[in-house]
């Protein structure tokens, strides 16, 4: 299985390294706005063992899914896949019905490969599970526009940079297992858990080049066929893009790959009221800042016709990180609170501390005058 980079239907896998960052509300939404603008788009629910896709589109879970599909029925997906309430929007249900599946073996995944790029769309949308499992590192590898989603606390930035090192060093495993040698090498790195153990990519292919140099040739050219996307959400202010900047260095320095950003999601009390409604907050609120802010990465992805390779011509803004500082700078601005981070009560607060404060050093300054004094 080698990445897909098929332009007429997109694959795009959500996956985060972190549990409960909003890979399922970024995959849900993300794939009705592409809806919306025009483009036929399937949802597939791939978390197995934790599918839960449908509630967010407000689906009753009653269909079978991937999970009837693995467990031997002769099915296909176009078998499975169900009509949403939503125009052009199609869903494929994950495994409620038939679970224990979560040790999916390599046959049982080579079928929903094939089965995800047959289907007729123009972008087909998967929600992963969290994690580094290989189920999860091989279903984002089906194609090369994954998006990996983080929030911006520093837990959630480590476990993004350790799933794309997973990543890289599982594609490389992949790919090159045809040479003995190197394929037990890069499985001896796959095992290796320890922090800070695991080689540097280009230390990893200076390695590779000393055992084989045609497959260090390939490795090369490999590691430039991945452009993983990032989404930071759960953002507090624009400064939260800090987090994606010190992550796209660590994956700049390590792992010898450019990490994109698709924009900055902010924590919106809309999202959380639209999950329990259930119902996409593109539909339960189209204004509030993370519908718009979803629906901009959705325009993004469809204005890049070879996405995930971009251009380079960001109208004038440096680099996509630069661009997402802006937009979100400008987002803070539209919030209704005036912005999510100081907010007036706030600053009343803090007043209130200052005075306070004041009072007491003037206390203390008296005191020690007095002091002072009686020892004269
Ligand atoms: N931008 C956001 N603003 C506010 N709450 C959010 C946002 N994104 C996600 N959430 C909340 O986080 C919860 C977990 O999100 P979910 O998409 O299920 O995470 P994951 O799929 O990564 O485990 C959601 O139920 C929602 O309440
Ligand atoms: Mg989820």
């Amino acid at each position: 299985m080698v990445i897909n980079e098929n332009v007429d239907r997109k694959v795009i896998p959500v996956a985060s390294g972190k549990g409960g960052v909003g890979k399922t509300v970024l995959a849900a939404n993300l794939a009705l706005a592409l809806a919306e603008s025009g483009k036929h788009t399937v949802l597939v629910d791939l978390d197995l063992g934790g599918s839960n896709l449908h509630t967010c589109l407000g689906l009753k879970n009653i269909n079978p899914g991937v999970g009837n599909f693995l467990s031997g029925a002769e099915l296909d997906f176009c078998d499975i896949i169900v009509e949403t309430p939503y125009r052009r929007l199609r869903f494929i249900p994950g495994d409620v019905l038939v679970t224990g599946l979560a040790a999916i073996n390599n046959p049982q995944k080579k079928r929903i490969a094939k089965q995800l790029l047959k289907i007729d769309a123009d972008f087909i949308i998967l929600d992963l599970g969290s994690g580094t499992s290989t189920a999860v590192l091989d279903f984002f590898l089906v194609s090369n526009s994954g998006i990996v989603v983080t929030t911006p606390q520093p837990t959630a930035v480590t476990n993004a940079f350790g799933f794309l090192k997973n990543l890289v060093f599982r594609f490389l495993q992949r790919a090159l297992s045809s040479h003995q040698e190197v394929k037990r090498y890069i499985t001896s790195l796959n095992k290796e858990h320890l922090p800070h153990s695991t080689p540097t990519v280009s230390q990893a292919l200076s390695r590779i080049e000393e055992i084989d140099a045609d497959s260090a040739k390939k490795a090369r050219l490999y590691v430039t066929m991945i452009h993983p996307k990032l989404a930071i959400n759960l953002a507090q202010s624009p400064g939260d893009l800090d987090a994606g900047l010190k992550l796209r260095d660590l994956v700049r320095k390590n792992l010898d790959i450019e990490l994109d950003c698709m924009g900055l999601i902010y924590d919106d009390a809309a999202v959380e009221a639209s999950v329990t409604e259930r119902e996409p907050v593109l539909r339960f609120e189209p204004d509030a800042v993370a519908s718009i802010q979803i629906k901009r990465i959705a325009e993004k992805i469809v204005k890049e016709p070879r996405f995930p390779l971009t251009s380079g011509d960001r109208e004038g803004y440096g680099d996509s990180f630069e661009l997402a500082h802006t937009e979100a700078k400008e987002d803070f601005k539209g919030r209704p609170d005036g912005s999510p981070g100081i907010v007036p009560s706030d600053i009343e607060n803090l007043l209130q501390v200052i005075t306070e404060q004041k009072k007491r050093i003037n206390e203390l300054q008296g005191t020690v005058r007095m002091l002072t004094l009686k020892d004269i």
